[in-house]
């Protein structure tokens, strides 16, 4: 018998990175689900791991991995005792995923690291962001296509260089690989192992507005108002860190805001959501509540000089901080119960941040690796900070989630993290942190979003018009037309730095905003079904252009345009000056259409495309989420080669867990010809939710331009002559 390809690839191991593999036997391999193999270390077992916190639950092993399961990882140790995987690819293997990670989509050739870091300004070949996910999508030139997963929250060095390599900090970890025909299979069969989101209540999919900071209260309506009188939909405002009285968390500044529930208030009257932040730190002041009740129980993260019961303390906004030790649950709940306080004064939403953690004024960003966490068991026990780095802010969004959940169990939570962890989704959204006000930030937002959405955060987006620096009108219009069809849609900017509310940049930017935002008001009750798709199944809601077909080499690197669901094309134009156009589906031309709602004109607008054979429901411009019911419903359809389309709409309160026992309605359209006409009418409902007899809109795209009208209601067959 010859080499086995693991012994080949352990050769070239040895030859490239001078680490010696485990040659003289097999790792171990065990099915933990359909097609899905955790693979150990030679004589390890998963038993003996460091318990997982990526996945929704523990994975009992099922019995020996398929005789004919196609990725064998070679386990290896580095000189300096690290241990490491690699699995080799074959050629025309595409890379996708490792997270929230700066540059293009296709990660071939590229190193990472996972561990999460206060990343301001960070750049292309910035090693490491915000969150961690040691997690690779690989697509086959066939279109077949595996994941694996480090199954470790230790620092992981993800190296892609030549085949799909990951060296941990940490003791033995497993790799669990998913086997499947298809991307978008490995996509659900990673949702099956680290959870799916849970619905977001619906005002979180409007558009959002923040600054670093809006101060003080009163320019806080100024802005929300400013909205309303301009006619720019808009859901929520953000505050940002200057609410609080010198940084203190759960505090307020004694004149800046010095009725929370009356800003609260008067937001709701004008259908304003807010959103205010809550950082980790906690400064060390004897006379703040927080510090004292967090160092009566004990719960802060240990420094491991002396006896290992000193309170670490490391500078950020307010000065010397102590820290929650999030990774024990005595902590999280007594943070859940102050959150739980909290929110009880109005608050809708809340902005977890600075939770890598971030510390100011010492070289790694962060706190010592050597500070100890009192970890639950069931998360590893107790540990040292290099072990927990990169769950800290995981373990920070699911007590925050509980607290707001203790006070409002029947309404969801809408939490946002900067720091995050694989299978972190299940607590949080996410955005990109601090990036900069500039064409290749703007430009690489999409990347960003199709990534993390592959690596299992399907609600996440970019500060729309950069957080560093100022940036000019155009640009900003083009970030807001491109970022009004990303999941999670903020406007936000850093301190010091210039208005960026959308009519900042004069009357030409803020028509093209409000278009954007109109058109994403527009598609709401399909965004909100994506949400719904990504709930059940983690598909993710902003896709690559190669989903449409794994196989085409053309699409595997395409990230300037991309997809909405499965049925919109998104074409944008991420550039200054250029007239680079994106590498499109073989059928462009005949299987898809574009559309617009009366806004094609507006160059600033990124090109949309209709799917043939695809019925998308829209509706109509609404300044917010909460305005009113869906009625009339548009249905924009593409008719494909036989003439039929159809899709499908989701609804239910928007808000609250009724839709888990029915409370919801799921209906399919369909299009079909029949002679000279076309055939419009729901033939599908699932839910509890009776039909509705709202009026309906039917537009009729048709490949040469022309558009056919029909009107009727939903509970009707609605006929429109094809002449
Ligand atoms: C961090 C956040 C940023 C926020 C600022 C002040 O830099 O990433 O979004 O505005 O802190 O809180």
């Amino acid at each position: 018998m010859g080499l086995r390809l693991w012994q080949v690839l352990g050769a070239c191991v040895v030859a490239l990175y001078g680490v010696v593999p485990h040659l003289w036997a097999q790792p171990t391999a065990e099915r933990i689900g359909d097609r899905i193999v955790r693979f150990t270390d030679i004589g390890v077992r998963a038993t003996d791991l460091e318990p997982s916190v990526a996945l929704l639950e523990p994975r009992p092993g099922m019995g020996a991995a398929p005789a004919d399961f196609p990725v064998e990882p070679i386990f290896f140790e580095t000189d300096d005792n690290k241990e490491g995987f690699a699995i080799e690819i074959e050629p025309g293997t595409s890379l996708y995923g490792t997270g929230e990670v700066a540059g293009p989509l296709l990660r071939n050739g590229r190193v990472i690291e996972c561990w999460n870091y206060d990343a301001y300004g960070y750049g292309d070949a910035s090693p490491h962001l915000y969150q961690s996910h040691p997690w690779v999508l690989a697509v086959r030139p066939d279109g077949t296509a595996f994941g694996v997963l480090a199954d470790t929250t230790w620092r992981v060095r993800v190296d892609l260089l030549s085949a799909i390599e990951m060296i941990s900090d940490g003791p033995d970890f497993a790799v669990i690989v998913i086997d499947r025909d298809s991307p978008q299979e490995v996509m659900t069969a990673l949702a099956e192992l680290t959870g799916t989101i849970e619905m977001p209540p619906k005002w979180a999919l409007g558009y959002h507005q923040c600054r670093y900071s809006y101060f003080p209260d009163s320019r806080v309506l100024e802005v929300a108002r400013g909205f309303r009188e301009r006619n720019i939909p808009a859901d929520v405002i953000w505050m940002d860190i200057d609410y609080m009285d010198g940084f203190r968390v759960f505090t307020f500044d004694p004149e800046g805001f010095r009725s929370p529930r009356y800003t609260n208030n008067k937001l709701a009257e004008i259908g304003f959501r807010n959103v205010w932040m809550l950082d980790p730190g906690i400064k060390v002041d004897e006379d703040y509540f927080v510090y004292n009740s967090g160092t009566k129980r004990n719960i802060w993260v240990k420094s491991a000089a002396g006896t290992g019961n000193t309170d670490y303390v490391g500078e950020v906004w307010p000065g010397d901080c102590v820290f929650p030790d999030y990774t024990n649950s005595i902590a999280r709940e007594w943070w859940s119960g102050i959150v739980s306080d909290f929110v009880r004064l109005g608050i809708d939403g809340l902005w977890n941040d600075m939770n890598e953690p971030a510390v100011f004024n010492v070289e790694s960003k962060t706190m010592p690796l050597d500070n100890i966490h009192r970890a639950d068991e069931d998360l590893g026990g107790q540990g040292p900070h290099a072990k927990y780095h990169n769950i800290y802010g995981m373990q920070m969004v699911r007590a925050t989630r509980d607290g707001y959940m203790e006070s409002y169990p029947n309404r969801r939570p809408f939490v946002l993290s900067r720091a995050n962890y694989i299978g972190g989704h299940r607590y949080a959204a996410t955005w990109s942190g601090d990036n900069t006000a500039d064409w290749y930030h703007l430009e690489s937002s999409v990347p960003m979003v199709l990534n993390l959405g592959l690596s299992g955060n399907p609600f996440t987006g970019p500060d729309i018009g950069g957080f560093a620096g100022n940036g000019d009108g155009e640009m900003f219009a083009r970030w807001m037309s491109v970022g009004a069809m990303l999941p999670f849609a903020r406007g936000h900017t850093g301190k010091g730095n210039i208005d960026k509310e959308p009519w900042s940049f004069g009357p030409e930017v803020e028509a093209t905003c409000r278009r954007a935002l109109e058109r994403r008001y527009r598609l709401l009750p399909y965004l909100y079904t994506l949400f719904r798709e990504a709930h059940m199944t983690g598909m993710p809601i902003v896709r690559p252009l190669f989903f449409l077909d794994p196989t085409d080499p053309a699409l595997r690197s395409e990230d300037d345009a991309f997809l909405l669901g499965g049925d919109l094309l998104i074409v944008p134009d991420l550039t200054l000056n250029s007239d680079r156009r994106p590498a499109l589906p073989a059928d462009f031309e005949t299987g898809w259409t574009r559309f617009g709602f009366d806004d094609l004109d507006d160059p600033d607008l990124p090109e949309m495309y209709l799917r043939a054979g695809s019925i998308v429901p829209s509706g109509p411009v609404l300044q917010h989420t909460g305005e009113k019911f869906l009625d009339p419903m548009t249905l924009l359809i593409a008719l494909d080669e036989d003439g039929h389309a159809s899709g499908t709409l989701y609804e239910d309160a928007g808000e609250g867990w009724e839709f888990r026992d029915g409370e919801f309605r799921l209906t399919t359209y369909e299009a079909i010809t029949e002679g000279d006409s076309i055939l419009v009418r729901a033939t599908k409902r699932e839910g509890r939710w009776t039909a509705p007899t709202r009026a309906v809109r039917v537009r009729i795209l048709l490949p040469d331009g022309r558009e056919l009208e029909g009107t009727g209601r939903e509970n009707e067959d609605i006929t429109i002559p094809l002449n």
